[in-house]
């Protein structure tokens, strides 16, 4: 049964924090401007064989099947069974542009050969992995990639995100509450140098570009949502670490989005969240 705590986390059957899939929907569709334009930047070609890693509810595989086209395909696995399942309703659906295959699976351990992939992408996600982790998951994905394939990933970085209006230093300090009980969000605090990292795994050629989603009341229906959600999340982390009490008055107040007192009612609600997309070759 879910707990109030782990519906307020959107937590999928892992126990992940963000991971559940209305929420990924939600976060995708809000941001779907953005990450359209992000994943369209990174080179991937017609004719590919793409890997989504950590695909979740498989947002991004339209587009990536639309990218490689139908002489392409498309690998994508994930952790959590239950967004594995969306995907796979999605397949049947006849939803993707090429063939497109879904696994249960770990980035720890990829189920894949040798030189199989032109390119990786992977969103939001290698937030979830520690500084002993990350290092292991990249030199798994440079043993899949054929040689000169392409390593591109985006994720969330925690230093590039505000709202208005409100005391701004409710957001840093809960993010840094929240860091000390969620690997994700203390991995969102180490996107900046997601490149540094790639480098030092042995990618080439890398680059790596900020983007900003921004979004303005009055709120779109998906925005509303993804950011109510969001709001709810990061609250119960800051209560989960401890935050001063007047700050949890502030994180209390946004449980229920429809109360009054909630953000996402505002008419002057300014959001705004920043993402880094990284990219090397092998
Ligand atoms: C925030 S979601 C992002 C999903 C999708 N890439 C997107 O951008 O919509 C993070 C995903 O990473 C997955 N994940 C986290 N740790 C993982 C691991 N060690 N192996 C595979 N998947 C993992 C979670 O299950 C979740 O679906």
């Amino acid at each position: 049964m879910t707990t109030d705590e782990e519906r307020r986390l959107n937590v999928a059957a892992t126990g992940l924090v963000g991971t559940e899939a209305t929420f990924l929907d939600a976060h995708f569709e809000a941001c779907r401007r953005e990450y359209e334009a992000m994943i369209r930047s990174v080179g991937i070609e017609s004719g590919w064989h793409v890997l989504d890693a950590a695909c979740g509810a498989g947002g991004f595989l339209p587009l990536i099947s639309e990218l490689v086209g139908p002489s392409g395909s498309v690998s994508a696995f994930d952790l959590a069974p239950d967004t594995v399942a969306v995907v796979e309703g999605r397949v049947s659906n006849g939803e993707f542009s090429c063939p497109v295959e879904v696994q249960v699976a770990s980035l720890l351990e990829l189920p894949f050969g040798e030189n199989e992939f032109d390119a990786v992408w992977c969103a939001n996600s290698l937030e979830y992995l520690d500084d002993e982790e990350l290092p292991a998951v990249l030199l798994e994905f440079r043993r899949v990639l054929k040689p000169g394939g392409l390593l591109s990933m985006k994720d969330a970085d925690g230093g590039l995100w505000l709202f208005s209006p409100g005391d701004p230093t409710f957001l840093p300090r809960a993010w840094a509450a929240a860091s000390k009980v969620s690997q994700n969000f203390r991995g969102c605090l180490r996107t900046r140098s997601m490149r540094r990292w790639f480098e030092k795994a042995g990618f080439r050629d890398t680059w790596q570009r900020a983007t900003l989603s921004e979004m303005w009341a009055p709120l779109m229906p998906q925005q509303r949502q993804y950011i109510a959600g969001q709001l709810t999340q990061i609250g119960a982390l800051a209560e989960r670490a401890g935050v001063p009490e007047l700050d949890l008055e502030f994180w209390r107040s946004q449980r229920d989005p429809e109360s009054p007192t909630a953000l996402v009612n505002d008419p002057d609600l300014f959001w705004c969240e920043g993402h880094f997309v990284t990219v090397g070759r092998c």
